[in-house]
Formats: C-alpha cells, structure tokens, sequence
C-alpha cells in the first residue's frame, strides 16, 4: 500500500496544517514590489504593506502593542499559530490565525482611506479592540505614513553637493527602526562598545536556543563546532544581535564598564545553560572589521574566556577542541584558540560570488579554497596580550573549520534576502563549502529570520525555497520588477544567478526550482518577448544560467527541455549580434 493511505488521520491532519502554516508564511511575507526609485516616495500598496508590517511588532518606544496582539486579546483567541498546539489539530486555530489578518489588513485599509478614530471605532466594534491602545498604534501609523509620503532625498542630494548640512539619521530596517525616516539624511551608525545592545542580548538567547534545538532534534546532539558569518551592516542595524548569538553559543554574557561601555565578558553557569558551550569560528566581513574592532576583541576574549573555564570537556566543547588540536598537532594554545578571522587589513569580500558568476571553476574545492584564502587572517590578542590585527593564519582557520558541523547567518532585512544578493552565498555558502572541504562532509546550514513576529530558524533549502515562492516565482514579486523595464529584468536574472551561487555552494537548491524559472520566464513565449524586449542581455545570461546549472549536475531536467533551452539560447545570440 503506499505510504500516504497508511497514515493515521492524526498525522493527515498534522501534515495538512503543517502545509497551511507554510502558506500562511508565504501569505505573511512582505513582498518587494519593485525597485526604491531614488527621489520618490512609496506608492499606495506598498505603504499599506509597509504599514501592516509595522503595526504588526511591539512598539515600546511609543508605548504601542502589536495590533496582531490587541486583535487576539480583543476576540479571547490565546495561539493563532496552528502548529503550536499539539494536543489542537483543528481548524479553529488557523480560523482564527485567517480572521486575525484579514480584520488587521481591514483595519489598516481604512486607516488610510478615513483616518484613525475611523479605524479605532471599526476596530473596537468589530474585535473589541480598546481605543485607547489602537490610538497608540495608529499614532505611530500615521507618523510613519506622512513620512513615507514625503521624499526629500533629491532635495537633500542637491544640498549635499552644495556642501551644505545634511542632518544625521540612523541606519536600519525601516520595520525594525521607523526612526530612520525621513530618507535622505546622512546616515549614522553605531557606537561599538554599545553593542550588543540588552535587547539584542534577549533576543538573541531566543533565536540560539532554537537553532539548537533544531539541530539536537535532527542529529541527536549538539554541535562541535559552528560556523557563523558576522556582517557590520546587520549588526548596525540589530545592535549587535549576530554578536549576542556568539556569545549565547559561547555560554558568556556581555560585561559593561563604568562608563557603561561593554569591554568584558563573564561565563553564564552550565546548570543556567542547560546545554554545552559551543565552539564557535566566526568569519567576519572586511565591513565588520572595520567598524567593529572593539567588538572583535570582544569576541576573541569570550572564546578565550571559555577556553579557560575549568570545566568537563563534554560541556564546553572550546576547551576540549582546543585540547585535542593541541595533542593533535602540537601546536600552541595561541594557535589553537583562534576564532575569529577576517579578510587581510584593506581588504573585503570572498570573491566566491565573482567565481561563481563568471563560471570560473572546476572542482568545489576551488571555492572551497578560495574563501580560506580571502578570509584566513586572524584578529584579537595572543597570550602576551599583543594584538593581531590580521595575521595570515591558513593552518589554524582550517583547523577549526574542520570541527564545524552547523553553519549560520542571521538575515536581518525584510528587504534583501539570500537570493537577492551574492552576497550571502559568498560568505554562508562559502564557509559551507569550506567546512565540507576540511571535514570531509557538508555541514548543516542555517538561517534565521529574526524579524518576523515569532523569530524562526531555516534550512538553507527551506528559505530558498521559501524565497522562490514569494519572489522569484511570485508574479507579484517580477510584474513589480518589469515595470522598472531593463533594470528589473536584470533584477530576475540576478535571482536566477544567486540561486545557482547557492547550488554552486551548497546544493541546497531543488529541481523544480529551475524547472519553474524555465518555465515561467523562458518558455512562456509572451513572458519571454518581454523580456527580450526590455532587455536581450539579461534574457540571454537567464538562459545561460539554466544551461550551465545543467550542465554542472545542479538541475536534472528533462532532455526535451533543455534542447528548447539550447534553441533559444540560441536565437537570443543571434537577435544581439543582429542588433550589435
Ligand atoms: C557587511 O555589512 O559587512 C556586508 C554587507 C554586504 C556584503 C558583505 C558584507
Ligand atoms: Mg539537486
């Protein structure tokens, strides 16, 4: 019999709601819908969905509860997500998780079109939602809303040219920090030694505890080691939450000064932890080192903090890598307890992403190796108490490396995921790559995405995929993307290649993935003129991309698919050469 009619109706059920929690997801996600078009303010639908996306967080800064949450408490419903309850399979629960959104997309609607006592009223009438804590929300709505709709960057560009005063604005997510509208001011960054931040340190506890469990539940234990890509921008913008996530695997907590500066760390005790300390390598951006060198000793004092604790080698995992690496290769405690590495001084980037879009290698081991060289220099302070300052240390990087079994990097934005920009394969993929090349099997990758409501931990495989519903493959997403004509087909064609990087990296990309981009973009005759039409180059390096996936065993396809592919490959040659 097959499997599917052996199911009891119990686990029918589960299966059926675990797929109506993913499409609820896919539903939930903010959608760019199009391209930021500098001088000019949000339109209409992207506002409501920015605005939805605000209201749908605590704002404590303005004393204003998640209207999600007031809507809940309004209608008596205590869990909207259905998959929490495991003891409820019914259909009551994703009702409820429906109505929440649908009254919370209402209520926003109305915001826009009749002001906010309109909405509060409708509101309190229909889920009984205290005015005086929708006036809150709509208060901060209505800030944010004036200042989407007023667009001073050309204005200030001009003045900037001019020499004049640009006034000072932070740098953030603009659903994670509204303060930095309006745009068009000179943004600022962050104060090193503030992060992380006490918020970010909470948060972070969170997000680690469940990447780790995760990861106990699927390999029946903890992790020797992880990998984990530090980026300065994310960490501007979250006050330091990859650097709190750090510590939390470390098991220390940050220590502040008089000046309330955090210079130290001290060790959380095991009984508090509950779990190992995990070791962690951490490879930094050339950007992070930059901004954040206070932050680097920071981190290198937290391993060394670890390393020094005298505790079981089964619950501190740095102290008993470090040992063995020691007894292994004979090599010095300094050597050994290196973790924290970077590009050389003056230098940025892995330069995996340019391999991997000019088609520039064999074997993986190139990718593999070229990561090592580009990132293998180390930072912090060595027993003598001198500094580094990125000392070429290839043996060392390599050593720890092949400890890792479980990679990470936060995505921090609602803005750029992992397919929009070469940049994450480079480093996740890339540290990925490497790890598989040093110990000899693929590590297990992760993301988090940090900023959705309840903070959750992915696959790379999930969040492509999850990435390649909303936007590659989500007419939503690519009509936005074609009304900026010849930028938005590159914008597709950069999806596509960013996709492949992750397939190049670590083959965490499905079949159906490219077989629905061949589809939808290439054999759709009308979709494809279109494309031709707006711009033949990036038509032509889509289609090239799907062959060469192909062609390096990425994609199996069927043949008859592919020798269509190959025919308008073909064609577009010609058509640019006739045009050339
Ligand atoms: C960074 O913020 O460190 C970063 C940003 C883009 C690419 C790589 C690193
Ligand atoms: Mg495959």
């Amino acid at each position: 019999m097959p499997e599917q009619l052996r199911l009891t109706a119990l686990e029918r059920d589960r299966r059926v709601l675990e797929l109506c929690e993913q499409v609820a997801e896919i539903e939930g996600r903010l959608i760019p819908t199009g391209l930021h078009v500098f001088g000019r303010a949000s339109g209409e639908t992207e506002r409501a969905d920015l605005l939805r996306m605000v209201a749908s967080f605590d704002r404590p800064e303005a004393n204003a509860r998640a209207l999600p949450d007031l809507i809940e408490a309004g209608l008596n419903i205590t869990e909207t997500s259905p998959l929490n309850n495991e003891t409820d399979l019914s259909e009551q629960s994703l009702q409820a998780h429906e109505q929440v959104e649908a009254i919370m997309r209402e209520a926003i609607e109305l915001f826009l079109r009749d002001g906010k006592d309109d909405a509060c009223a409708w509101l309190e009438a229909t889920a009984r939602v205290p005015p005086v804590e929708s006036q809150r929300v709509f208060a901060v709505l209505e800030k944010i809303g004036a200042e989407l709709e007023d667009n001073q960057e050309l204005d200030a560009f001009v003045r900037a040219l001019r020499g004049e005063y640009i006034e000072p604005g932070p740098g953030a997510d603009i659903v994670q920090n509204p303060a930095i509208l309006p745009t068009g001011r000179n943004t600022h960054a962050v104060n090193p030694y503030s992060v992380p931040s006490d918020l970010a340190f909470a948060r972070a506890e969170r997000l680690v505890k469940l990447l780790l469990e995760r990861h106990h539940s699927e390999h029946g234990r903890y992790p020797a080691a992880m990998a984990l890509v530090l980026w300065g921008l994310d960490n501007i913008k979250t006050q330091g939450e990859g650097v709190a996530q750090a510590l939390w695997l470390l098991g220390v907590r940050p220590v502040r000064d008089a000046m309330n500066r955090v210079t130290d760390v001290e060790a959380i005790a095991l009984e508090q932890l509950g779990r190992p300390r995990i070791d962690v390598v951490m490879t930094v951006s050339g950007i992070f080192r930059d901004l954040f060198g206070a932050t680097m000793g920071l981190l290198d004092k937290a391993v060394k903090c670890v390393a020094e604790l005298d505790e079981p080698l089964e619950a501190n995992y740095v102290r008993r890598n470090i040992r063995a690496q020691m007894e292994r290769e004979a090599c010095e405690y300094d050597e050994a307890a290196l973790r924290v590495f970077s590009n050389a001084a003056g230098n940025y980037g892995t330069n995996v992403n340019f391999m991997v879009m000019d088609s520039q290698w064999e074997a993986d081991e190139t990718l593999a190796e070229l990561f090592v060289t580009r990132k293998c220099f180390a930072y912090g302070r060595d027993t003598e108490g001198r500094m580094l300052e990125g000392r070429e240390a290839r043996t060392a990087m390599n050593s720890a490396l092949s400890r890792v079994e479980a990679t990470y990097q936060n995505i921090d934005s609602f803005e750029i995921g992992i397919t929009d920009v070469d940049h994450y394969f480079e480093y996740l993929g890339g540290v990925s790559k490497a790890v598989e090349k040093q110990s000899a099997s693929r590590p297990a990758i992760y993301l988090s995405d940090a900023l959705s409501r309840e903070a959750k931990i992915r696959s790379v495989e999930e969040t492509i995929r999850l990435e390649t519903r909303t936007k590659t493959l989500n007419p939503k997403w690519y009509e936005g993307m074609l009304k900026h004509g010849f930028r938005g087909v590159a914008e597709i064609e950069s999806h596509v290649a960013n996709t492949f990087g992750w397939s190049a990296t670590t083959d965490a990309v499905d079949d159906w993935v490219y077989t629905e981009v061949a589809q939808t973009f290439v054999l759709d005759e009308s979709m494809l003129e279109r494309l031709r039409e707006l711009n033949p180059h990036s038509a032509r390096s889509l289609v090239a991309r799907l062959l060469e996936a192909e062609g390096r065993g990425f994609w199996e396809a069927e043949a008859e698919m592919i020798e269509r592919l190959r025919d308008i490959f073909t064609g577009l040659e010609d058509r640019i050469e006739g045009v050339a």
